[in-house]
């Protein structure tokens, strides 16, 4: 199946999903916390991260409803780190998205606590979906998406981040950060695919390395986005990266060095893919394979 095909296919109904299920608990968040977390589930994120998760279910010809509220707590996730990571005491970011970030739109106190809200409730979403019957894969979701998004995973990559400015780092240190802060949630939203789907360790263990090379070239992408996109496009009138001195592939290699390697790694993504293809024919590998377009610059 093509995948812009199966996104456009999906995007209103995860979308209504989204909005639907920031009233979960039946009561509504006091004060500005409904309308600050609203705000920034709903300003036109790509939703990578949940399309990748449904579209690995769909390539193994799972139900993809059964990972519909996993897919929808990694939004909020992924939702809650930018939140975050627009603060002033962060990147200090004023747009995302071409809109003001959070703490413009609202303030810096329910920013944070919009962002808190998101990372907390999602793990509610995931605990209290019906829709996995099997307590074991339950569990092993939570536990895995509080890995990916702590201190080991996702949170490292961002303190590693904001310690490494101004320093020179290296490729090796460079590339440890875009893992964690990038590529964790990336990789959870494939495994999370693979293990509703009860994939075999074969298949996990390809489509693991799929996403931690994809999470990579993501990053890449995103870091290209700054030097080599306009600010409309961008959706940002800042440069944070180049304001905070960040490390990133175009500041440690240039532009030219980070485009080689953005192109080495979708040449190593649809590598993985023959292989997952060369052992299990029937999983769809053109549906992630489509996915590849948005590594492009
Ligand atoms: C931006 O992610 C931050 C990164 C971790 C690269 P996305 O580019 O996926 O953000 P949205 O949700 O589509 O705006
Ligand atoms: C964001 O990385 C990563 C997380 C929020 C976890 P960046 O700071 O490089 O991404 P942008 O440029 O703000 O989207
Ligand atoms: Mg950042
Ligand atoms: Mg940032």
């Amino acid at each position: 199946m093509d995948a812009t095909f199966f996104m456009e296919n999906q995007l209103l109904a995860l979308d209504e999903a989204i909005l639907k299920s920031v009233d979960q608990f039946g009561h509504a968040q006091p004060g500005q916390l409904k309308e600050s977390m609203v705000y920034s589930l709903n300003t036109g994120g790509k939703r990578i991260r949940p399309m990748l998760l449904l579209a690995t279910l769909k390539a193994l010809n799972a139900d993809i409803e059964t990972g519909l509220n996993t897919a929808i707590a990694l939004e909020y996730i992924h939702t809650y780190s930018l939140i975050h990571d627009d603060l002033p005491a962060m990147d200090n970011d004023d747009y995302r998205r071409g809109k003001p970030t959070n703490h413009k739109a609202f303030d810096e106190a329910t920013a944070i606590l919009a962002g808190d809200s998101l990372l907390t409730d999602a793990f509610a979403l995931i605990a209290t979906d019906s829709k996995i019957e099997n307590t074991e894969t339950k569990l092993k979701l939570i536990a895995e998406l509080s890995k990916a998004a702590g201190s080991t995973g996702m949170i490292a990559g961002q303190i590693m981040d904001v310690e490494s400015e101004g320093k020179q780092i290296n490729l090796h240190s460079l590339q440890n950060i875009h893992k964690r802060k990038t590529g964790e949630l990336i990789r959870y939203a494939i495994f999370a695919g693979g293990q509703i789907a009860e994939a075999s360790s074969e298949v996990v263990a390809l489509l693991d390395d799929f996403a931690w090379t994809y999470g990579i070239a993501y990053q890449i992408q995103n870091d290209l986005q700054e030097v080599m996109w306009t600010d409309q496009a961008r959706g940002k009138l800042n440069h944070s990266d180049a304001d905070l001195d960040k490390n990133t592939y175009p500041s440690i290699m240039g532009t030219n060095g980070a485009l080689t390697a953005l192109s080495d790694k979708i040449e190593s993504c649809k590598s993985i893919l023959n292989q997952i293809q060369a052992i299990q024919p029937a999983f769809d590998v053109e549906l992630l394979a489509g996915f590849l377009k948005y590594l492009k610059i």
